[in-house]
């Protein structure tokens, strides 16, 4: 029977689309995944998708959609989650989604196991609350003391909430860090002991009752399990564990999880405590790898310099991205992407070295053998070094891949094809081709070649497994030639094999162009994350406009303002601020607009009233909702507060009549 070995990756937050840093941790794991089935491993590869949490129930909120609804979009709908996973060529075995029944049962089975056995307990979360928020904060998260969200006067609070006893296993815990590799790199482990077990490790409050968005405990469902409880435990539930929907949680039991850096401390501190709460043997390994910055700086939707992975794989190609993401970055540390960095990746390594090899390998064989691997060779002393390093890169390779640094791994390889490639210029092909006693010896150094490219494919598999695919087809090799045991073997390449010379598989990029075309897509983006955030920032404040400088006249006179009146008004759920307005504005046709009024008025007090719109503004939509126009209101600044006032017209003016 094959050795097991199981491997996953964090579950995704379907809050938002995934960019490239996301993308960067699928596509290491899938090339580690790969590369264990190589070497006869009985893979199982989990990915899926963390789908509860107040955050998300906010966000589904915002955009008018129940929370199931808005997370099935990012996770299934067009260009979601599986969508990208399926074009950058992910091989998971299984995707958990955390709203899928059988992981809710088994969650709400082990938080009962847990709490029967005395590891949770219920207890009293303190914290400050605001009360029109209905939210609880930590001191740090407050904005001068003041809450973060509405920047209103919050006060000490209590609720009732259950709380795991993670103190009772510090000791637990920081033996396993400091002892073996459970987590690597090692300099993280430093981290974990000297900030969070050193100072004290306190319970940890496991469940929630202020928002709806989660896993009810069963037995109190008023309570929502804590969502890194719920998420954690995805690992175990997906093999089956306290479930019927899968049963190989035995088989392939324990694991190796590949998580960003900032999220190690729930991977190798709280996540191995449950464990042993609970009696099941603790993970093989956390990997804690770095992240992908930009300009030195943290990716961000509201800077408007997230990296979107579907633009950069339909420019460069899946393989080129997956291959550029894990040569460029020592797995371990954080690491600076820009799109030159790509851009000269693809150019140097891909077109250029690799592209090298196998187009002159290739088109020689066609050219000097009719593409027929020839039977005829004549070795020569000055074959030694690269029939050495065809023997013994897998090995070199391996020792990387088996400690996380596909980077060094792929140095392994490209020593080889440098090698490979120095090894046709020191030979001259070209030059014995001239004479056909040399034959047999231009023969050694084709086949010699083959070889290179042979073994440098089969190792560059697991990082690029469509080009590698097409540039086998290249090289006719049967799947004998492509396995792990062949990859350390000379000699394995069969005399009469047919070679093509194929497509180009990674043509050069023209660089200026391209930079010009992705600076454009970025400026975009980031105009786009401005205005966003300008909106943002005017809506709370009603419809007043900043004093400017003076205007013509006839741009005055652009704006179409009109008398309407209030023919309903409520306030619109989710919102501390919007008032959504139905409005008789003349035409027959009522009228939605969104207004940011709530806090100076109550519905009930504006309906019937007549007011000022200007309607010939572009339609655009507020928490979901439809709004086409604005409300005018008076507004000064009191105290440091806005004073405001809906523009509410004498009942005589007559509904549509133009203001000017
Ligand atoms: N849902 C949790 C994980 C629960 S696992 C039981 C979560 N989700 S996340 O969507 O926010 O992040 C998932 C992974 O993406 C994390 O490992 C995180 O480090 C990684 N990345 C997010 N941005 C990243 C970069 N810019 N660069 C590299 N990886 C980054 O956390």
């Amino acid at each position: 029977m094959k050795d097991t070995f199981f491997i996953t990756t964090p579950i995704y937050y379907p809050s938002d689309k995934l960019h490239i840093g996301h993308t960067y941790c699928t596509v290491a794991t899938d090339t580690f995944a790969r590369y264990k089935r190589l070497c006869g491993y009985d893979v199982m590869f989990l990915t899926g998708t963390d789908e509860h949490g107040q955050k998300i129930e906010e966000k589904a909120k915002e955009a008018g959609v129940t929370p199931q609804a808005f997370v099935d979009r990012i996770v299934t709908g067009e260009g979601g989650i599986l969508d990208l996973w399926k074009l950058m060529n992910i091989s998971n075995d299984r995707f958990i989604r955390t709203t899928d029944d059988y992981h809710v049962t088994a969650i709400q089975r082990i938080f009962r196991k847990m709490y029967e056995n005395g590891d949770i307990y219920k207890g009293a979360y303190k914290g400050k609350y605001c009360t029109p928020c209905e939210s609880f904060w930590t001191e740090s998260q407050l904005v001068d003391g003041k809450c973060p969200d509405c920047g209103r006067p919050v006060h000490d609070a209590e609720e009732e909430a259950y709380f795991f006893r993670l103190s009772k296993y510090a000791k637990p815990v920081q033996e396993l860090l400091e002892t073996g590799t459970f987590l690597e790199p090692a300099s993280r482990v430093n981290e974990m002991i000297n900030n969070f077990i050193k100072p004290g490790l306190e319970d940890l409050c496991v469940s929630r009752t202020s928002f709806k968005w989660g896993i009810p405990v069963d037995f109190d469902p008023g309570h929502v399990v804590y969502v890194w409880v719920d998420a954690l435990f995805n690992y175990a539930t997906a093999l089956g564990y306290m479930n019927d929907r899968y049963d190989d949680f035995d088989h392939y039991w324990p694991a190796v999880h590949i998580v960003g850096k900032e999220i190690v401390r729930f991977h190798s501190i709280i996540w191995p405590a449950m464990l042993m709460s609970v009696g099941v043997p603790l993970p093989k390994k956390v990997y804690g790898h770095g992240w992908l910055i930009i300009d030195g700086g943290k990716m961000s939707k509201s800077k408007g310099n997230v990296v979107d992975p579907y633009l950069l794989a339909d420019k460069f190609g899946v393989d080129a991205l997956r291959f550029f993401l894990l040569r460029t970055f020592p797995f371990g540390s954080d690491g600076n992407f820009s799109n030159e960095l790509l851009i000269s990746t693809i150019n140097t390594d891909l077109a250029n070295v690799f592209g090298n090899l196998v187009s002159r390998t290739t088109a020689m064989t066609e050219k000097y053998f009719g593409g027929i691997v020839p039977a005829d060779r004549e070795a020569d002393p000055m074959d030694d070094e690269l029939i050495a390093m065809i023997r013994s890169t897998r090995d070199a390779y391996q020792k990387q891949m088996d400690v996380f640094q596909p980077h060094l791994a792929l140095d392994e390889v490209f020593k080889l094809i440098s090698r490979a490639n120095k090894y046709i210029d020191e030979t001259s092909p070209w030059i014995l081709a001239k004479e056909e006693e040399k034959k047999a010896r231009l023969g050694a150094v084709l086949y010699n070649l083959l070889e290179a490219l042979r073994v440098s494919l089969i190792l560059l598999t697991p990082f690029m497994p469509e080009s590698c695919g097409k540039a086998f087809a290249q090289i006719g090799t049967s799947a004998d030639a492509v396995s792990w045991e062949a990859a350390s073997v000379y000699g394995v390449l069969p005399a009469g094999t047919k070679v093509v010379k194929g497509e180009t598989l990674f043509p050069r990029i023209d660089a200026k162009k391209m930079l010009e075309e992705l600076d454009a897509v970025m400026e975009e983006q980031k105009k786009a994350a401005a205005q966003k955030a300008e909106a943002k920032t005017e809506l709370p404040v009603t419809n007043a406009k900043p004093v400017l400088s003076n205007i013509p006249i006839d741009d005055f006179a652009k704006s179409d303002m009109r008398v309407v009146k209030i023919l309903s008004c409520e306030a619109v759920e989710g919102s501390k601020k919007l008032l959504k307005f139905k409005l008789d504005d003349g035409t027959g046709t009522p009228r939605q607009i969104l207004s940011g009024i709530h806090a100076w008025y109550e519905p009930e007090q504006l309906v019937g009233k007549k007011a000022v719109a200007i309607l010939n503004l572009p339609d655009r939509k507020m928490m979901g909702h439809d709004s086409n126009g604005m409300l005018l209101s008076a507004v000064l600044e009191k105290d440091g507060k806005e004073d405001l006032h809906l523009m509410i017209l004498d009942d005589s003016v007559p509904v549509g009549a133009q203001v000017c």
